[in-house]
């Protein structure tokens, strides 16, 4: 399978939720989310079978997250990516390994979340390397922010790992000082709240490209509290 091989299946004018090929389309600028009844987890066509969730917001091409359901193939395992061209990309790379265990959603992280995910589903979140945008301006576009960090703690299971890894400094102090300060989490890392080698972690495009140009990676994992909101 290549990825132009998954057919985008809907026009815009059509658009509205729905689970084609084994991948959720949750649309963009749309306004009755509400409307659409999830199927559930167990639902043959999302895993099909009961197992233990985790999932990675912003896979890209999902070279981290194949990796992980290929490894472990007794956990099921969520792939969120916004863009078109990146999903097709987890598809093509999930035929061709015959994973199973593996379900993509196309759509933003945070509206996915909100209006899809049942409480307590996930025994772990990661999300590697999510956009930094870097520039003071364009801060406000940055996912991991107060409403999407109380998203992760609904969806979550108490006890649960959230674990964020990413190259930009000033994205990893914004991060630390967002979760900190939030009721339901608690670092595992003792202060700078994160660490800089992870052996076995997996890696990802984003992650060998920046260490090719010798930058310092963050890794940070937080324990879910409460599995509440706030
Ligand atoms: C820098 S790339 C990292 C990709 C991959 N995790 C890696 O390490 O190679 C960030 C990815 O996040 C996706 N993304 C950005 N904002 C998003 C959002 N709000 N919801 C879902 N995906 C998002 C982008 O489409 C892109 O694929």
């Amino acid at each position: 399978m290549k990825p132009k091989d998954l057919k985008s299946p809907l026009r815009w004018e059509e658009r509205r939720p729905l689970i084609h090929d084994g991948v959720l389309f949750v649309p963009q600028y749309y306004q009755s989310h509400h409307e659409w009844v999830f199927p559930g987890w167990q639902s043959p066509e999302v895993f099909g079978r009961h197992a233990p969730i985790e999932v990675e917001y912003c896979s890209g091409n999902g070279a981290w997250i194949i990796e992980k359901a290929m490894a472990h193939p007794e956990r099921n395992w969520l792939a969120v990516d916004l863009q078109f061209e990146r999903v097709r990309k987890i598809w093509s790379k999930k035929h061709n390994f015959s994973l199973t265990n593996l379900f993509i959603v196309c759509g933003e992280a945070f509206t996915f979340s909100k209006y899809y995910v049942p409480d307590h589903s996930f025994e772990a979140i990661y999300i590697n390397f999510p956009d930094p945008w870097p520039k003071e301006k364009h801060s406000t576009r940055r996912l991991l922010q107060e409403p999407f960090i109380s998203e992760m703690a609904r969806t979550s299971i108490p006890g649960s790992p959230l674990t964020i890894v990413t190259d930009d400094p000033t994205y990893t102090d914004q991060i630390t000082t967002t979760i900190l300060d939030h009721p339901s989490w608690e670092t595992r890392f003792p202060p700078p709240h994160y660490v800089t080698e992870w052996e076995n972690y997996g890696t990802s495009y984003f992650d060998s490209l920046w260490r090719e140009r010798g930058l310092k990676i963050h890794y940070m994992q937080y324990l879910n509290k409460t599995g509440e909101a706030k």
